[in-house]
């Protein structure tokens, strides 16, 4: 393979290279045995989809950093922003001294989050960071103790983040003893036969075991991230909505990886007539510089009393510039069609390779956050999760990097930059549809 060069992606070694192998080395003999790599490839640099690796192979980015960079890698407006506000404040601490650019990304997302009710947010710096500060904020507003998440869910990997999230291993795995007051409810899976109202039936069954007035608060992800792009339906999320309401449970909507513009909207929410008390973000909201955010109903905001929640590095000013710049690229209005195209044309592909390749058992998503779970026979729908491993090593051996998802690791997903063009998304694609065929 080494030596090919085709539209966008070359190949000048092996993948991974002789520097990514000799750095490997150095990273196992330096760093912590925990963190894992889907792509074991050394980056030297990255624009728009396109990642150059310390050895000179350009690779098609088809995870986004873990759909982070929805903008796409080092988009000129972001590059600015970041080294205007570098140049001006790195730190100001917003709990020492505050700053306008915290106030004005708090303003956006207040006018842009769903629901026709007063907002507040509050910044931190990461998705899970975002998430415990929820907890808190729904804990503070109800004074109840317990929560409810859901099957397959991911939340994070902090204490209240990780007891949230469902998947044992690796996430959880040697972390023992959990949060307490934390109770787990089905999330509809349509192809593993968990429809909306199955799913409805156990929370209400199981809220009516904790008894509704110990919940603080529910957490779900409109569409399932890790655990492999399952869009929650309409009427599951609309009885959820009711049934919260009706029980002053505070319902907390996870957009850290279906937001910012992943799924063709800017929240997934919008399209699915959901209007949650409190939204979470992060991920793409900085378009690669670390930042979250907690917005929501204002009265849930302030239940915290003053000093309660804060940090010192949360809404740092030049992670603020960028999502300033990012909400700015999105605002654009020919982005997000430019996204739903996008999403439509991948999902035609996706769905007719399902018709073509008898291990793709599932096609699903929202937008173009699209992922096809892959089963070893299509009548028992057996997990194959070895065949998306190897799919991965096929795709980034030939310069296409691209991540598996699902409770059972047998979901291929596609987290592409929203900028790829639809010569590198065809050219990962045939990549793509190569490993499928060699998988089959
Ligand atoms: C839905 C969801 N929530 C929370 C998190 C945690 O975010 P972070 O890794 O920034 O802490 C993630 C990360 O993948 C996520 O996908």
């Amino acid at each position: 393979m080494a030596g090919t060069k085709t539209k966008n992606i070359v190949l000048k070694t092996a993948i991974p290279g002789p520097k990514s192998v000799a750095l490997m080395a150095r990273r196992r003999a330096a760093v912590a045995r925990g963190p894992f790599h889907g792509t074991p490839v050394f980056v030297d640099r990255a624009h728009g989809a396109l990642i150059t690796d310390v050895d000179g192979n350009v690779l098609i980015d088809l995870a986004a950093g873990i759909g982070v960079v929805n903008t796409g890698h080092t988009p000129e407006a972001l590059v600015e922003a970041i080294g205007n506000q570098a140049g001006k404040l790195i730190h100001g601490s917003f709990n020492v001294t505050p700053y306008e650019g915290y106030v004005a990304l708090c303003e956006k997302l207040n006018g842009l989050a769903p629901g026709k009710f007063a907002k507040k947010s509050f910044l931190a710096n990461s998705g899970a960071e975002a998430v415990e500060n929820s907890i808190k904020i729904a804990r503070a507003h109800t004074g109840r103790p317990s929560v409810i998440a859901f099957e397959h869910a991911f939340h994070g990997r902090t204490y209240m983040a990780m007891t949230l999230t469902a998947k044992e291993k690796p996430y959880k795995t040697g972390f023992a003893p959990f949060n307490g007051n934390v109770l787990r409810a089905p999330y509809p899976y349509p192809y593993h036969d968990v429809t909306a109202g199955t799913a409805f039936k156990a929370f209400t069954d199981l809220v009516a075991k904790e008894t509704a007035k110990n919940v603080a608060a529910v957490i779900i992800e409109p569409v399932l991230g890790e655990g492999g792009f399952i869009p929650a339906p309409k009427e599951f999320l609309a009885n959820l909505s009711s049934f919260c309401s009706a029980n002053g449970i505070v319902l907390i909507a996870d957009e850290i990886q279906c937001g910012f513009g992943r799924t063709g909207t800017l929240f997934a929410s919008e399209q699915l007539d959901f209007a949650p008390d409190l939204i979470l973000t992060a991920k793409g909201l900085g378009g690669g510089m670390p930042i979250s955010a907690v917005t929501g109903r204002a009265e849930i905001m302030d239940a915290p009393i003053e000093g309660g929640i804060g940090g010192t590095f949360g809404g740092n000013p030049v992670a603020v510039a960028s999502a300033l710049a990012v909400i700015g690229a999105m605002e654009d209005p020919a982005f997000l069609p430019r996204v739903r195209a996008l999403g439509r044309s991948v999902l035609g592909t996706l769905t007719s390779w399902k018709e073509k390749y008898p291990v793709i058992g599932d096609v699903r998503g929202l937008g173009p956050m699209l992922a096809f779970e892959l089963v070893k026979n299509r009548s028992a729908k057996e997990p194959f999760a070895d065949g998306a491993k190897a799919l991965v090593k096929h795709c980034y051996e030939r310069g296409v990097v691209i991540m598996t998802a699902g409770s059972y690791g047998n979901c291929v997903r596609l987290l592409f930059p929203l900028v790829i063009t639809d010569e590198q998304l065809a050219e990962a694609f045939a990549v793509l549809e190569d490993g499928l065929k060699s998988i089959s």
